[in-house]
C-alpha cells in the first residue's frame, strides 16, 4: 500500500543563537537558543511510502540528492520507519520557495517539514513536540521551525517550545543576501571545529545562557529596546568563537560588514533596527514593521547585496491535504 502525505515549514532565525554540542550522537545543543519563525521562507515537502521502491529518493526543487544530505534524509525515515513499523522505502520531494543555494538555513524548515510529513504518511499521529524531536536529531535548528512566532530550544532539549504567537510582538525581519563566494563550512563541521579549537568557546558556552536569557525575557516583555542589542550581542559573540578557531572560521564577506554598517547608521539617525547573521555571510535585520520599507530600501542600494527578502512572523508547521 502507498502512503502519502505533505507539510510546509518556515524557517527561522535564531534571535539567541546556538553554537556546538552537547551531545554530538544525539544531537543535542550545548547552549540554549531562540528563534523568530519566517513567513515568507517557507519549504514544502511530500513524503511517499512505497513498497515497489528499492532505496530512499530525496529531490530538492526537482533534482535528484545524493551523499551527506541524502543521508541525513535517510536516517530520519529510518527513525519514523522503526516508530511506525514500516519497512517501504520512500520518494521525498521538497521545494523551497526562497534560495536555497544562498544558505539561508534551508535545513531547518526542510527537516521541520520532511518530520512532519514522514511522519504522518507513516501513519503515526504525532504530537508537535514530537515532531520537533524528530527534527531536532536531524538538525538542531529544524526543532525550532516546527512551531511559529518566537521559539525556544533548550540547552539538552528533546524539543522546542513555543514562547509566544508572532502577532503578540510583531517585529519583521529583512535578510540581506550577499553577494558569496564558494559555499562556506557545513554548520555542524564548524561546530566541531570550533569546540576542539577555539579558545574562545569556553567563553561562548559560559556567556551564551546569559544572553539567551536576556532575549528571552525582553520577547516576554515585548520590550524591542532591550531585545535588539541582546541579539546583536548573541551573534557577534557566537562570530568572536568562531573567528578565534584555527583554522579562522569566517563567514564575514565584503557587504556583510556594509550591512551591518548601515544598520547601525540607521540607529544613529533614529531609527531602530539591529542584526544578527548565521553560519553564511548574509544579515538578518530586526526591525519594527513601520522601518521595514525604508531600511529594505536602502540596505538593496549596497553593493554586494543581491537582494533583500522581508518577512513577518510566520505560523505552526502544517499538513497539507494532497
Ligand atoms: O542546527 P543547525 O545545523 O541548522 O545549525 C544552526 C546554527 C546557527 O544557525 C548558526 C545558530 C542557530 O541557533 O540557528
Amino acid at each position: 500500500m502507498k502512503r502519502f502525505a505533505k507539510a510546509v515549514a518556515h524557517s527561522n532565525i535564531a534571535l539567541a543563537k546556538y553554537w556546538g554540542k552537547a551531545d554530538a550522537l544525539r544531537n543535542l545543543t550545548a547552549v540554549p537558543s531562540l528563534s523568530l519563525t519566517l513567513a515568507a521562507l517557507r519549504t514544502t515537502t511530500s513524503v511517499l511510502f512505497d513498497p515497489a521502491l528499492d532505496s530512499d529518493q530525496f529531490s530538492l526543487s526537482g533534482e535528484a540528492v545524493s551523499g551527506r544530505p541524502l543521508a541525513r534524509v535517510v536516517k530520519l525515515l529510518d527513525a519514523v520507519r522503526a516508530a511506525a513499523g514500516v519497512v517501504d522505502r520512500a520518494r521525498v520531494e521538497s521545494v523551497n520557495d526562497f534560495p536555497t543555494a544562498a544558505g539561508l538555513a534551508s535545513s531547518a524548515s526542510g527537516f521541520a517539514a520532511l518530520a512532519m510529513a514522514a511522519t504522518r504518511a507513516a501513519g503515526l499521529e504525532p504530537s508537535l513536540p514530537a515532531v520537533s524531536a524528530l527534527a531536532r536529531a536531524a538538525s538542531a535548528s529544524a526543532a525550532r521551525s516546527v512551531y511559529g512566532g518566537y521559539v525556544a530550544l533548550d540547552a539538552r532539549a528533546e524539543c522546542a517550545e513555543r514562547v509566544c504567537a508572532g502577532s503578540a510582538f510583531p517585529l519583521e525581519m529583512l535578510v540581506a543576501v550577499t553577494v558569496s563566494g564558494p559555499k562556506a563550512t557545513a554548520s555542524t563541521d564548524g561546530m566541531g571545529h570550533t569546540q576542539s579549537t577555539s579558545p574562545y568557546y569556553s567563553a561562548w558556552l559560559e556567556a551564551a545562557p546569559h544572553v539567551y536569557g536576556e532575549v528571552r525575557r525582553a520577547v516576554e516583555a515585548r520590550d524591542f529596546a532591550a531585545l535588539g542589542p541582546a541579539v546583536e550581542h548573541s551573534a557577534l559573540l557566537m562570530h568572536a568563537s568562531m573567528l578565534a578557531a584555527r583554522p579562522a572560521l569566517i563567514y564575514f564577506a565584503p557587504a556583510t560588514l556594509r550591512v551591518m554598517d548601515r544598520v547601525r547608521g540607521f540607529r544613529q539617525a533614529g531609527g531602530r533596527a539591529f542584526f544578527t547573521m548565521d553560519a553564511g555571510p548574509h544579515v538578518k535585520v530586526l526591525v519594527e514593521p513601520s522601518a521595514a520599507r525604508e531600511l529594505e530600501l536602502e540596505l538593496a542600494k549596497l553593493e554586494g547585496v543581491s537582494s533583500v527578502l522581508r518577512s513577518a512572523a510566520g505560523p505552526d508547521a502544517y499538513w497539507v491535504e494532497p
